[in-house]
């Protein structure tokens, strides 16, 4: 025998010597939930051990966050339903809960990059991602409303605005109004493959988001499709994305490599509220090992080519890495 595979896993030293993947807390994004109140935090149902916090105390995870090494939060509002309409108009409020809560974290922990979701679905009655007519989610109306709620993320201090909304042509119109009030260094984190996905349920939840009629097939991607997700994110690169997505993460290892070997940006990938709850579920019953499946789900992620994850996940694995 020539080449003894098992030299090179004989033990921890060696093996550490030749990864090829090394996950940092700095590879994370962490997703963040925000409501409105004081000294508020509201677990989750369908996501245990994660919750919705107030601003007060959404700065004190957001300090925990970056002493571990996290250098990212995604940022994402609870409505409450009296401000919903079809048209957006909280979404734009100067005054809104996400307007504040980047004004506080920026003011809290200057060095976090702050990342907005900019969708209309929280701020929906009908809990779609843009504007509704008969059945019909129009795409140019909502991309007017989605570049006048980019700008107000910017001018509240957001470093990264992410569209989630998977309308066309969102990031060029994004780009161009950002340019013309002078946002020349805000960027743009697209959502470019973002599937029409059953993973994304418990999000719902926390946001009391979930679509009222149909569901979002007519604008996120076909779980079926592969080549359109090339499409789709060039699409994002030409009209000025800094940074594409693949979402979810774990069933679709597939599309972040066949980004990674077409396109030159960085690639992130959302490990999405369904996968948090599937391991959740699995390590209370006592059928997984809780702590080793984060570590290898979000390994598997970086190798597939990953460069950011947005993982619920991002505080457990910081401190599982310091
Ligand atoms: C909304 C949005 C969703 C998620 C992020 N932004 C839900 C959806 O598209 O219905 C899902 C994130 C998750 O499941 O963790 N535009």
């Amino acid at each position: 025998m020539i080449r003894r595979n098992r030299i090179l896993r004989a033990n921890p030293a060696i093996r550490a010597m030749v990864a090829e993947t090394i996950l940092r807390p700095s590879d994370f994004i962490a997703p963040l939930f925000i409501v409105e109140g004081n000294n508020v935090k509201e677990e989750i149902i369908s996501m245990p051990g994660y919750f919705r916090y107030s601003l007060d105390l959404i700065v004190t995870e957001v300090k925990e966050l970056w002493s571990l090494g996290v250098k990212s939060v995604l940022l994402f509002v609870m409505v409450p339903d009296n401000l919903k309409d079809n048209k957006g108009t909280e979404a734009v409020n100067p005054d809104g809960l996400m307007q504040r809560s980047i004004k506080a974290i920026k003011a809290a922990v200057p060095g976090m990059v702050v990342m907005t979701d900019v969708a209309l679905d929280p701020y929906s009655i009908h809990g779609h991602d843009g504007i509704v007519e008969g059945e019909q989610i129009v795409n140019d109306a909502t991309v007017e409303v989605l570049t006048r709620m980019s700008l107000s993320h910017a001018q509240a201090g957001a470093d990264f605005v992410a569209p989630s909304d998977m309308m066309d042509g969102r990031i060029l119109a994004i780009r161009n109004i950002l340019e013309e009030n002078g946002f020349v260094n805000t960027g743009i984190m697209a959502y470019s493959a973002k599937y029409a996905s059953c993973f994304y349920g418990p999000f719902r939840d926390a946001l009391d988001s979930a679509p009222g009629f149909g569901d979002k097939k007519t604008y996120q991607m076909d779980y079926a499709n592969s080549t359109e997700a090339i499409l789709e994110t060039q699409q994002d690169i030409e009209q000025g994305a800094d940074i594409v997505m693949v979402k979810p993460a774990l069933a679709y290892l597939d599309i972040i490599r066949l980004l990674k070997d077409n396109v030159h940006v960085p690639i992130s990938a959302y490990h999405v509220s369904g996968e948090y709850a599937m391991i959740k579920a699995a390590a209370q019953k006592g059928w997984l090992d809780e702590n080793k499946t984060i570590l290898e789900t979000l390994t598997s992620i970086k190798r597939a080519g990953a460069s950011l994850i947005a993982t619920y996940f991002a505080k457990d694995a910081a401190k599982l890495l310091q």
